[in-house]
């Protein structure tokens, strides 16, 4: 393992039974109040961006904006919100997806992503897989490329790997 890897993952906390019981939640918090973990992390995603050749940085509600946001400004890049829906106040498209109980919906600013743009997709988390690959769909119906999905951390035990790779199709998936 790289030092970089060592110390991301010496600084994420494991949560017993969070959100309900039987989950165990990781909490990037410890990460994001040690400047020396966060600044590696941010130097990490920025490197990954740049060799992705992205354009645009979206990151996913709501951790992801924590981590895509720095990366955008490191990478020289701008960074495009994709949220939970109803929650982007000008004409926006949607994308819905199935959760384990029922469905979810992201929505981003259709004036945001456009033909022509090569997008890189950040988050803390890769789980089921549902909320990336949502994502990936969202950006390539609003006529953008997807260069890729970079996050910090992949529960592998659920997948989301290989959910993930089918619909990315060649772009770069990595995880730190
Ligand atoms: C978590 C995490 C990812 C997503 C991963 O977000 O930050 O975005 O779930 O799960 P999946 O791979 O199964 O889709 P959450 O929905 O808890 O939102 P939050 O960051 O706003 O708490």
């Amino acid at each position: 393992m790289t030092a970089v890897r060592e110390l991301l993952l010496s600084r994420i906390r494991d949560v017993a039974d969070y959100p309900e019981p039987g989950v165990m939640f990781k909490d990037i918090t410890p990460l994001l109040a040690d400047p020396e973990a966060f600044t590696a992390l941010t130097d990490a995603l920025a490197d990954i961006a740049v060799r992705s050749g992205a354009t645009k940085i979206v990151g996913l509600e709501a951790r992801g904006f924590i981590l895509g946001a720095p990366v955008a400004v490191r990478a020289g890049l701008g960074f495009i919100p994709v949220r939970k829906a109803g929650k982007l106040p000008g004409a926006t498209l949607s994308q819905a997806y199935d959760l384990e109980y029922g469905s979810a919906e992201i929505e981003v600013h259709a004036e945001d992503l456009n033909a022509g743009d090569r997008v890189l997709v950040i988050d803390d988390v890769l789980a089921t897989g549902g909320t990336a690959e949502a994502s990936v769909q969202l950006i390539r119906r609003a006529g953008a490329e997807v260069a890729g999905v970079a996050i910090l951390m992949e529960l592998g035990f659920l997948g989301g790997r290989q959910r993930l790779e089918s619909a990315l199709s060649g772009a770069l998936l990595e995880a730190l």
